[in-house]
């Protein structure tokens, strides 16, 4: 069962950009109510930890390394189906497949600065919202 409720980041390239307003006006058009909010600067360790699922993988030093380069912007976003159609509003990872009208199409610099990051199922959207958020 689908439930109402994802976890985002609007990571570090695109809030230097200056790309948080440009970002939370799409998620609001597209129909998502914004739960949370919290601007904060992750530190390596707590990078590490949020992406640990991708400890193996070839790329995770430099992901840790730049999600901790600069403030990123937290959210938990709710809507019916918010996780799949999160995930349709933002965009293929790689911002070269990404489709017209998505975030990552607009405002995504490569497969690492890829502008915001949504979760991939309800159970991932719960465990990395509670990884920002007590309540
Ligand atoms: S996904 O969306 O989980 O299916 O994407 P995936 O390909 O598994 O990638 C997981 C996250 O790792 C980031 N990524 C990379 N960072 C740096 N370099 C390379 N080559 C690279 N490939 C993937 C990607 O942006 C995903 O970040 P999140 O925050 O999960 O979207």
């Amino acid at each position: 069962m689908a439930t109402n409720r994802t976890f985002t980041m609007i990571k570090p390239d695109a809030v230097a950009d200056q790309h948080i307003g440009d970002i939370l006006a799409m998620i609001e058009h597209g129909g998502f109510r914004i739960v949370e909010l919290q601007k904060v600067t992750l530190t390596p360790e707590r990078a590490g930890e949020f992406y640990a699922v991708h400890k193996e993988r070839p790329f995770y030093g430099d992901l840790v390394k730049y999600m901790s380069s600069g403030p990123i912007v937290a959210a938990i976003l709710e809507k019916d189906n918010a996780v799949a159609d999160f995930r349709t509003l933002i965009g293929a990872t790689n911002p070269a497949n990404a489709e017209e009208g998505t975030i990552r199409k607009k405002f995504a610099k490569s497969i690492e600065a890829n502008a915001v990051h949504g979760s991939d199922s309800d159970e991932n959207a719960q465990i990395e919202g509670a990884f920002f958020f007590k309540s």
